[in-house]
């Protein structure tokens, strides 16, 4: 008989959500449970702190994504905001997911990426022309913030001038995760009506004239005779946005924070800069922005031994599995010439929901970390990091203060 995983004695990972933990605190009480217990308590379930237990649930098909009871975990109710909602690739399950993964996972591969790696480097390039001169920089606001936009807008195919549209709406839709929904609403459901009419323009225009784009190729995507309808269509680009901006400007931001703080490896990369792509792996482990995702139990589940009832709620944590030492060699240590471990690095997930961007933020995050290397090899902190809340989901600078020799 499996037992109840309530009844465990374990450790307990509450606390308070009133800004009073800091990151640095959250983080090394994680890491102590982790050195007990490969399982914690915490708010709404469990969180699950080691590298194999985090990869064997992300796998199991019958822990499903809560990605989309996150208004209902948080306590929000607002029934015009849940009638809007709409299943997305990041909450569908089974037979919908494998159907939407087998149709939209081309037009995500590795050569697809690479296709865009001139125009990021010209984006790179461009953002920072615009201030090297000057010798510092907040990096989070004018490297980070703008940088994946014009790439996302890119892969849409919509014109290069909309990307301030782009930028807004993602920022008045990522409001979301502000916690102040009851003022934010109306902004929030603004923006997403008039980014879902503007994709749908560009789908109507893409359906007469097919183009080289993400959108065209979606519209062509075809398996065994089916193709995504119009309204899965606007749904993926919608992800598309969420999924791919907020992720990738907060990576960069804690990439470049940590390079701040070991100078001997961002030196190394601006010599080396054929190192971007294991600097990306290794900053990815040793700092993911992605700090953890949410799964509830679809039935009753067994598991090591204990019975996780149905709709248990379990976080495992993509962030100390990272640093778990049975599988990466002195955790603690950044290093960039680290040989690529066995296992990969989690800060994409695991399982059906693996990150379906995971070639484009490579690419992205590598060709901006060599260029910046080699442009700003003396980079150093000018000043404190501001912080996002503990909490955040998606966790990274507010602002990042950098000086460095003008050019
Ligand atoms: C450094 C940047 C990024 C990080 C750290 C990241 C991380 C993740 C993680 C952890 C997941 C899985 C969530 C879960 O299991 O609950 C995920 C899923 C996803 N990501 Fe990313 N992501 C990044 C960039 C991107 C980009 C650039 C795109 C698109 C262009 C993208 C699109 C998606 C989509 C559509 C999913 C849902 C996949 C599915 O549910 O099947 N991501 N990402």
């Amino acid at each position: 008989m499996a037992t109840p995983v309530s009844d465990l004695d374990i450790p307990d990972l509450t606390w308070a959500d009133d800004g009073t933990v800091t990151a640095d605190q959250q983080r090394a009480t994680v890491a102590k449970a982790a050195g007990e217990s490969w399982i914690a308590r915490n708010m709404f379930g469990y969180s699950i702190l080691h590298y194999d237990d985090v990869v064997a649930m992300l796998r199991d098909k019958r822990w499903h994504s809560a990605s989309g009871k996150i208004m209902e975990m948080s306590g929000i109710d607002n029934p015009e905001w849940l009638a809007r909602r709409r299943t997305s690739i990041l909450s569908a399950e089974g037979d919908e997911h494998t159907r939407l993964r087998r149709l939209v996972g081309p037009a995500f591969s590795p050569r697809h990426a690479d296709a865009l790696r001139p125009y990021m480097r010209r984006v790179v390039n461009e953002l920072l022309d615009e201030f090297t001169s000057k010798g510092e920089a907040d990096l989070a606001v004018d490297f980070c913030e703008p940088y994946p936009i014009p790439i996302i807008c890119e892969l849409f195919g919509a014109p290069k001038d909309d990307w301030k549209l782009f930028s807004e709406w993602a920022t008045d839709i990522f409001r979301i995760f502000n916690g102040n929904l009851h003022e934010d609403m109306p902004t929030i459901i603004r923006a997403q009506d008039e980014l879902d009419a503007y994709v749908s323009d560009i789908i109507e225009q893409r359906r007469s004239t097919p183009s080289d784009d993400l959108i065209s190729s979606l519209i062509a995507a075809e398996s065994d005779g089916d193709r995504l309808t119009h309204a899965e269509l606007i749904g993926l680009c919608d992800a598309v946005l969420m999924a791919g901006t907020d992720t990738t400007r907060n990576q960069l931001g804690c990439s470049v924070s940590l390079f701040a703080k070991h100078p001997d490896q961002w030196q190394l990369l601006a010599e080396h800069p054929e190192l971007a792509p294991r600097a990306v792996e290794e900053t990815m482990r040793y700092f993911g922005t992605v700090r953890g995702t949410a799964r509830f139990a679809s039935e009753d589940i067994e598991y090591r031994d204990l019975l996780f009832p149905k709709g248990s709620f379990i976080a495992p944590s993509l962030a100390q599995a990272n640093l778990d030492p049975t599988v990466f060699e002195h955790p603690g240590t950044f290093d960039i010439t680290r040989d690529p471990p066995d296992k990969p690095q989690l800060t994409f997930g695991s399982g059906i929901h693996y990150c379906l961007g995971a070639a484009l933020a490579r690419a992205e995050q590598q060709e901006a970390l060599a260029i910046m290397a080699t442009r700003l090899p003396d980079l150093e902190l000018a000043g404190e990091i501001s912080w996002k809340s503990a909490t955040a989901g998606i966790f990274g600078p507010e602002h990042l203060p950098i000086r460095f020799t003008p050019t």
